[in-house]
Formats: C-alpha cells, sequence, structure tokens
C-alpha cells in the first residue's frame, strides 16, 4: 500500500496520476485501485473519470434513511456491498472517492471508515495507492496504518518544509508502521536538490528526487485533459517515473 501526503496543493493528485500513469506501463499484471482519500477531492477529475458516487454518498444515504431502515439492518453488511458497487473502473485499475458526508462537509466519519475499507479490499489488490488530506492528521489518526510506503511531498515553500520536520517528531511512531518514507520535491529546481537532501536526512527520511515544474502538466491541468494522457516527452512524467522506477518497484513484483 502507496500513500502520498503533504500540505494542499504541493502536487499529491498529480503525482498520484503519474504514478499511476506509470505502474500502467511497467506493471500491467497488477491489480491497481486508486483511493482519493482528500476531501478536496479531484483525482477523478485529473483521471477523467466520472464518480457517481463516494464512500460519503453512503454514508448519507444510510443516516437519511435511519427512520426507515428494518430493525435488523446491518449497516455494515450494506457499507461493505455497497463500497464494491462504487468502484469505479478505469483503464486497468479500479477507483474509489472518499468524498465527504453532508454535515458541513464533514469528513471525519469518512476518514474513520478509511481503514476499514482499505482492509477490506487490501486481499483484491497488489497496489493501493491513496491520494491522502493534506497534512499529517491522518498519519496521527493512524488511519492509514497499514501503509508500507509514503511519499511526502514538498514544493520548496517554508510551510512544506514543515510539514517534513514535522515528520521528524512523529518519526519514531512512522518509522515502526512504514516501510520506508520518502520525500520528493515537486514543482522545484534540481539546484535544491542538496537542500532537500539535507533536509530528510535531518528528518530521518528518504529523499527520492525532484520533480521540476512542467509546461505539459500545468497545460493539461488547464485545459482539463486527464493526466495520464501526457506525452512520455513531459518532464513531470520522466522524473516521477524515475523516482517510481527507484523507490517503488523494488517492492512490487513486476
Ligand atoms: N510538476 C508540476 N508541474 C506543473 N504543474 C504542476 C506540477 N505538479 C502540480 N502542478 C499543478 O499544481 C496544482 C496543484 O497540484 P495538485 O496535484 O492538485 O496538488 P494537491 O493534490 O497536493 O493539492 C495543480 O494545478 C497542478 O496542475
Ligand atoms: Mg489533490
Amino acid at each position: 500500500m502507496v500513500s502520498v501526503s503533504g500540505k494542499g496543493g504541493v502536487g499529491k493528485t498529480t503525482f498520484t496520476a503519474l504514478t499511476l500513469k506509470y505502474l500502467l506501463d511497467v506493471a500491467s499484471n497488477l491489480d491497481i485501485l486508486l483511493v482519493d482519500a482528500d476531501p478536496d477531492s479531484n483525482l477523478p477529475d485529473v483521471l477523467g473519470i466520472d464518480v457517481k458516487r463516494t464512500v460519503g454518498d453512503v454514508v448519507n444515504e444510510v443516516k437519511d434513511s435511519k427512520y426507515d431502515l428494518p430493525p435488523d439492518f446491518d449497516k455494515k453488511l450494506y457499507l461493505e456491498k455497497q463500497i464494491f458497487e462504487i468502484l469505479e473502473e478505469g483503464r486497468g485499475f479500479d477507483l474509489l472517492v472518499m468524498g465527504v458526508t453532508e454535515r458541513e462537509g464533514c469528513y471525519c466519519l469518512v476518514n474513520s471508515l478509511l481503514t476499514t475499507i482499505v482492509g477490506m479490499l487490501l486481499e483484491n489488490y497488489d497496489v493501493i495507492l491513496m491520494d491522502m488530506p493534506a497534512g499529517l492528521e491522518h498519519i496521527s489518526r493512524r488511519t492509514d496504518r497499514d501503509v508500507d510506503i509514503l511519499y511526502i511531498l514538498a514544493d520548496g515553500s517554508k510551510m512544506s518544509m514543515q510539514t517534513v520536520l514535522r515528520i521528524k517528531d512523529l518519526s519514531e511512531k512512522l518509522l515502526t508502521r512504514f516501510k520506508k518514507i520518502f520525500l520528493v520535491g515537486n514543482m522545484v529546481s534540481s539546484k535544491l536538490t542538496a537542500a532537500f537532501e539535507k533536509i530528510a536526512q535531518s528528518a530521518n527520511i528518504t529523499f527520492a528526487g525532484i520533480i521540476p515544474y512542467d509546461e505539459i502538466v500545468a497545460e493539461y491541468n488547464f485545459e482539463g485533459k486527464p493526466l495520464l494522457d501526457v506525452p512520455i516527452n513531459s518532464k513531470a512524467y520522466d522524473a516521477t517515473k524515475s523516482v517510481i522506477k527507484r523507490t517503488l518497484l523494488p517492492y512490487l513484483s513486476v
């Protein structure tokens, strides 16, 4: 299980989509599940998939109908059945969107279901790739406790770097839970490589590489074109490939 984390806007969704593109290319034998766990969901958009129902929608349905439900209604069983129905099939992968529940866009309930749901689906997939909510809350709340590999993205801004340093405080807890924690610089110049290496070292994590700002990705985003279709000369795709090849493929049976 792979989790992509970092503050909002650092490129988690972009990195997740480009990682998927590469896995579909080199590891087409694997069964892949993508989970959009960010309440500020945009993974379906960048993948060009129309998602009809989210986990949040299912939770709302159960809540709204709570007075009409038969007394022996098993919420857990219902949820389990619904999860398989809301899985969207993409070209070579499945996608599950967590979403939010109605009450003021509350994410907490959906968030607490994430562990259960991922546990349920774990044995059906070789890789589960999760686009996580911004920040580290899901880490301290242990919602993704079975994650093997954690990518933390940072865009070089002071705030994104502070996120990385907070990892250091959590690192004792984290390092026992993750096989590996990688720092990835996104939308930064390769001139910052040494600085990133240093910061990764001080947080006891491994620097995985830098993904440059890429006009092609920006253009695709602007035009709303799926990132799975970026050409192979995309600089961001090329750099993501190299990061994934070195850091993730060794853990997969490809
Ligand atoms: N390497 C990159 N080159 C150019 N634009 C990028 C790159 N990475 C991300 N972006 C753009 O930055 C914005 C935020 O990226 P996104 O992946 O949505 O971040 P997050 O999921 O962390 O909130 C988007 O408009 C995206 O197209
Ligand atoms: Mg996102």
